[in-house]
């Protein structure tokens, strides 16, 4: 059987609130769900898809913030661990009316980092329905996951959660 595991960081915040959306779109045989930090990536082999859940918190800050990001961590676990055959798929979390030109920049971010550690990614999401004017998430009019505003539109997300989901269980075969 496919197993899925969800991975976000960070907590007790408008993420965690997503992540137990999207896990609960999965039939609970098929999908585990933990914080980045607590996960041990020694058990990274037993899943075929991860799908990461997390939110820009702008570049500046990202940039000051490399050292102790806990996605960047991850990454390099991962690095250490060696090859891994998991494919991966992301949400990200942003504001377009705050920052419209930066609008879920962690999407292309983190997408970058998976492409340099030859991870495959699915689940590519329209940019049609958002209003921004710069993103490092997209590209040829898609964004790298599932964007999610839900400081502006949260009535839209669950629709958009519900689409994106179908479509990794369709690639999956699920
Ligand atoms: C300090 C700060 C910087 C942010 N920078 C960005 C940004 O550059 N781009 C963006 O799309 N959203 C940005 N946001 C919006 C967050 O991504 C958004 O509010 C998200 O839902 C927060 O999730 P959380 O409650 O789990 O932290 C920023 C939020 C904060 C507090």
């Amino acid at each position: 059987m496919k197993k899925i595991i969800l991975l976000y960081w960070g907590m007790g915040g408008n993420v965690e609130r997503t992540a137990h959306k999207v896990y609960n779109m999965f039939d609970p045989l098929t999908i585990d769900i933990s914080d980045v930090v607590s996960f041990d990536i020694n058990n990274i082999e037993n899943y075929d898809l991860m799908i990461l859940g997390h939110s820009t918190i702008g570049a500046e800050d990202w940039q000051e913030a490399k050292a102790d990001n806990e996605w960047n961590a991850f990454f390099r676990r991962i690095e250490e661990k060696g090859s891994t055959n998991i494919i991966a798929a992301s949400f990200g979390l942003g504001d377009q009316v705050l920052y419209p030109d930066h609008f879920v920049d962690s999407l292309g971010i983190y997408n970058m980092e998976m492409e340099t550690l030859g991870i495959k990614t699915i689940g590519r999401w329209p940019t049609e329905g958002y209003k921004y004017t710069d993103s490092d998430g997209e590209k040829d009019g898609k964004f790298y996951g599932l964007a999610l505003d839900v400081d502006n539109e949260p009535e839209l997300s669950e629709k958009r959660i519900s689409q994106w989901t179908d479509e990794l269980k369709k690639e999956l075969g699920i």
